[in-house]
């Protein structure tokens, strides 16, 4: 049987039932799944950040991101970007130091990935029709969690070190006669493809190019522009997972290459 909690003057009240929730089909697969993926591809990715080796195939130019850029005087000079190399070569610091905590925080805050780790690992809730894991909700009013307003300043943080992968991607097509293309090149490609698509698709960077806006008719051009991220903003969650595979792709390749335990498909030289 069912009643209802009334709170005169208080927000709508929730129907007050004694089961947890009346869901019975297998709404705790999502969280679960969320949980496991994102678990697994943190631990493999602290891992490679702090390994400090088969980051960088030579004859190919082929960087992984989790290395890029490569600003450690650990670094083979090859692989830093203009050559800088001036962070500490210490085991506690990864190479990439300077832009990986940039990275981080803008997935961290990324409105998708929020609501994925808020429903999975905070169970607040875990889904839809099922009741929060806490007593109170403050949402994004207070510390430390108001701090997720500063995701804009992470988006452009982002397009920034997409840009660095992206040089990366033309580095790619350096090969021991000069010009070559191989399946790194084709996969350091389509990573930084999505990982642009994914940039792109934030929202942050909707309301960066649409927002503020009075009439679209008087710019057409930010209108179109705006039209296209919001294609893309619609697949926002698609692209978030996406990213994370094609990076630990992008990262599997080039170390299986750098280790030599493979060699890479070579297309053309
Ligand atoms: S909202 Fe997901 S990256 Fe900005």
């Amino acid at each position: 049987m069912t009643t209802t909690a009334t709170r005169p003057g208080g927000p709508r009240p929730r129907a007050a039932i004694a089961a947890k929730t009346l869901r019975t089909d297998r709404w705790w697969l999502a969280p679960l799944l969320t949980v496991t993926l994102l678990t697994l591809w943190v631990a493999y990715a602290t891992v490679r950040a702090f390994m400090q080796k088969w980051y960088f195939v030579e004859a190919y130019h082929y960087l992984t991101p989790f290395y890029s850029p490569c600003w450690s005087t650990g670094c083979v000079p090859e692989a830093a970007l203009f050559g800088w190399r001036f962070l500490p070569d210490w085991p506690i610091i990864p190479y990439a130091a300077l832009t990986l905590p940039f990275l981080l925080l803008f997935r961290l805050t990324c409105y998708y990935y929020r609501r994925a780790y808020y429903r999975s690992y905070w169970a607040s809730p875990p889904a839809c029709a099922v009741p929060d894991g806490h007593k109170t909700y403050s949402g994004e009013t207070r510390f430390p969690l108001i701090f997720q307003n500063a995701h804009r300043y992470f988006f452009y943080a982002a397009v920034f070190i997409s840009l660095v992968n992206t040089w990366d991607a033309i580095e790619a097509f350096k090969s021991p006669q000069g010009f070559g293309i191989g399946l790194g090149t084709v996969i350091l490609w389509v990573n930084v493809v999505l990982l642009w698509a994914y940039t792109a698709s934030c929202h942050s960077c909707r309301h960066i190019i649409g927002g503020q806006l009075r009439h679209f008719s008087k710019h057409p051009v930010r209108y179109k522009a705006w039209q296209f991220v919001s294609k893309l903003n619609g697949r926002h969650m698609l692209l978030a997972w996406t990213t994370l595979g094609t990076l630990m792709l992008t990262d599997a390749y080039v170390m299986a290459v750098a280790a030599g335990w493979i060699s890479d498909l070579r297309f053309f030289h």
